[in-house]
């Protein structure tokens, strides 16, 4: 079922960028207030209500707030009761002992009965500490039903969601984001929404980062230009809904869903104006960097966001993507090398292949390779690529993301004991025989 919303119509729209530009939108004209935040009554009988996304004092570059102008404030709901966690966990992530192995799963399977995206959250790892706004976790989710009559906000973290299976079309206070495979989505920690599923089911990932906000990492070297730019991030036009019925607010605050009864719908915002509001982008628009001489750069030139931690270059996360592009590099071995790492890596893919496994790494399956955990192409692709004829070649069919984080990424229970945990991962590099022939 699709419930109607306003048609949005944006007054003005300065960049179209989630980090640190102003927007100003409005769904009905004349609901903005013009020239300051809090008039003594707001346009239309609206309620004046500010969220802030960082302290008040976080410098200006960093901070991030929104003006809402909405037809009830979000005070007004009952009190929310703890309800089951369904498949979703969290930290201290210590409900067994994290192996140093290479780990892979298989897709977990759609579900059959009716499971909403809420419902259809499975946690698979984690690290950090949500109550002290540090580390992340990592879920899938898949869903076959619409959220119609209940909501939902995170306060632990931000959502950064990546589409494999169905678009989601995400009803945020703010407005509308439709995401496809191919495109990802952010939604920050406290703004609510429904998910409607235009495609009838969805599956995908979603990194909840407990840590400071995703934003653009600095380039360096590089230039003013080049990886995601600033320009191809898209933020909703203002859109509302002004419905009354027996809803569920549900939350997520310190790992637990809690949920509360409301009878109006939340995603009421009429105008707003702020910075601080989901985005969506479209992985296409990368501007992939690489060599064009020998040997490759480190993965993280492949870098879309980063949520940096209190460490300078030691991020709490970092979401990178491995996009079709061209390989060009002479006498060099072309897949990702050999590597062990500080950083704890969590690898999905969205299509394709990915260029350091021949098989076994499918779409909406999973890899992790934590701290120190050797890793690198399986035998077979190693065989090819030292005798590969090294033309130019376009690696076409391929999307594969990763978030890389600086804290051990301890799996649930769950991800450890399910049947999607593929145990012979290790086998496809028992073939990698010694060489050595001095
Ligand atoms: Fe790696």
């Amino acid at each position: 079922m699709s419930i109607e919303t306003t048609v949005p119509r944006a007054i003005e729209t300065v960049y179209q960028s989630g980090f640190g530009n102003e927007f100003a939108t409005e769904a009905v004209a004349g609901a903005l207030p013009q020239g300051q935040n809090a008039p003594q009554k707001a346009p239309f009988g609206l309620y004046t209500e500010q969220i802030s996304g960082t302290p008040f004092t976080a410098p200006r570059a960093l901070n991030r707030r929104s003006w809402l102008y909405r037809i009830r404030p979000s005070v007004a709901h009952r009190p929310f009761e703890p309800i089951g966690d369904g498949l979703i966990r969290s930290t201290p992530f210590d409900e067994v002992p994290t192996p140093p192995n290479q780990l892979r799963w298989q897709p977990l399977p759609l579900p059959t009965k009716s499971t909403n995206f809420i419902d259809g959250l499975v946690t698979m790892a984690g690290n950090g500490d949500a109550s002290i706004h540090t580390g992340a976790a990592i879920h899938t989710y898949a869903a076959n039903v619409e959220m119609s009559n209940c909501f939902f906000f995170d306060a632990d973290g931000e959502f950064l969601i990546v589409p494999q299976l169905g678009r989601l079309s995400m009803r945020t206070e703010m407005g509308v984001l439709e995401i496809r495979p191919g495109e990802i989505g952010v939604i920050q920690r406290g703004i609510k929404f429904r998910v409607e599923l235009p495609d009838k089911q969805a599956r995908g990932y979603i990194c909840e980062n407990y840590g400071a906000l995703f934003r653009l990492p600095d380039l360096g070297p590089i230039g003013a230009n080049g990886l995601a730019n600033p320009r191809d991030f898209q933020t909703p036009h203002a859109a509302y809904e002004d419905r009354a019925g027996d809803f569920r607010l549900i939350a997520k605050f310190q790992g637990h869903l809690w949920a509360a009864k409301i009878d109006h719908s939340p995603l009421d915002v009429v105008a707003w104006h702020g910075n601080y509001a989901p985005y969506k982008y479209d992985l296409e628009r990368f501007n992939c960097i690489n060599t064009v001489s020998f040997d490759h750069p480190d993965p993280s030139i492949y870098t879309v966001l980063t949520a940096p931690s209190e460490i300078s270059g030691t991020a709490n996360i970092d979401f990178g993507i491995f996009p079709p592009r061209w390989l060009v590099a002479e006498h060099t071995f072309r897949p990702p090398w050999f590597h062990r790492n500080f950083m704890s890596e969590f690898m999905g893919l969205i299509r394709g292949e990915y260029d350091a496994k021949a098989e076994g790494f499918v779409p909406g399956g999973a890899s992790l390779h934590n701290c120190m955990a050797g890793h690198g192409p399986d035998a077979v692709t190693y065989e090819k690529a030292i005798t590969a004829d090294l033309k130019p070649a376009y690696l076409a069919d391929t999307l594969a993301f990763m978030f890389e984080t600086r804290f051990v990424c301890r799996p649930t229970k769950l991800a450890l004991e399910s049947s999607q945990l593929d145990e012979q991962y290790f086998e496809c590099w028992q073939d990698l025989h010694k060489r050595f022939a001095p």
